[in-house]
């Protein structure tokens, strides 16, 4: 359990890195939180900084999710003997994996650099679920994502449906493992809030579409 909470701080604390600020400060000299929708994440760095600045942050986002989730698997191979799985404590692999999927996607959501404050936590839990769900899942995942996205122009809708197909995603995965399935539920409807802004301007039809004119900050 001591793993399983250590997995969770170092994954919070690799979460909390705020990528899409610290490239708009040190490439672009500004400030990504007064541009756009002011969201820290991949969308908003792609419309405030291009698509090299975008990139950047989805692979630096991306890449601090996978790394959490090789932090989950290789303590689990050093610290516990055994590895793979520890019945006597409870925790599962699976679980191990939730737990860093959790702690990265809140350590992004709740950053404490940005008086916990963050980005939505798309990117990161999409790096996290490569790791937790493997290729298959987290192409699942993509293809919500990329259908919904590609239909409504919206890329907040993408993100809430993918959001929402996780819990259902990982019951298929990893039914019986309730801890785990709890995590990722968890993490899903955390984002899905984190979305709250955009739910309520998609219900007032202001929300942003790919493709919009460049809004002013
Ligand atoms: O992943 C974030 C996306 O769903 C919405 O971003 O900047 O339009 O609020 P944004």
């Amino acid at each position: 359990v001591l793993v399983l909470i250590g997995v969770f701080i170092i994954s919070f604390l690799l979460g909390s890195i705020p990528w899409g600020l610290i490239i708009s400060r040190v490439f672009y000299h500004t400030d990504i939180r007064e541009h756009g929708s002011g969201n820290i994440g991949t969308t908003n760095a792609m419309r405030t900084m291009g698509k090299v600045g975008g990139g950047a942050v989805f692979l630096l986002d991306f890449g601090k999710g996978l790394l959490s989730g090789v932090v989950a698997m290789l303590s689990l191979w050093f610290l516990v003997p055994g590895g793979g799985l520890v019945p006597e404590s409870g925790v599962s692999y699976a679980f191990m994996l939730a737990a860093a999927t959790t702690g990265c996607t809140l350590g992004h959501i709740f950053s404490p650099w940005l008086g916990f404050k963050g980005g939505k936590g798309i990117a990161v839990a999409v790096g996290c679920l490569f790791m937790s769900f493997g290729v298959m899942g987290a192409c699942v995942e993509l293809a919500i994502f990329a259908v919904l996205v590609i239909a409504t122009r919206y890329v907040s809708v993408g993100s809430i449906a993918a959001a929402g197909a996780c819990p259902f995603i990982a019951c298929v995965i990893y039914w019986g493992d309730w801890p785990a399935i709890a995590c990722f539920t968890l993490t899903a409807l955390v984002v899905i809030w984190a979305h709250r802004g955009n739910i309520e301007r998609l219900r007032d039809g202001n929300e942003r579409r790919i493709g919009d004119k460049k809004e002013e900050a």
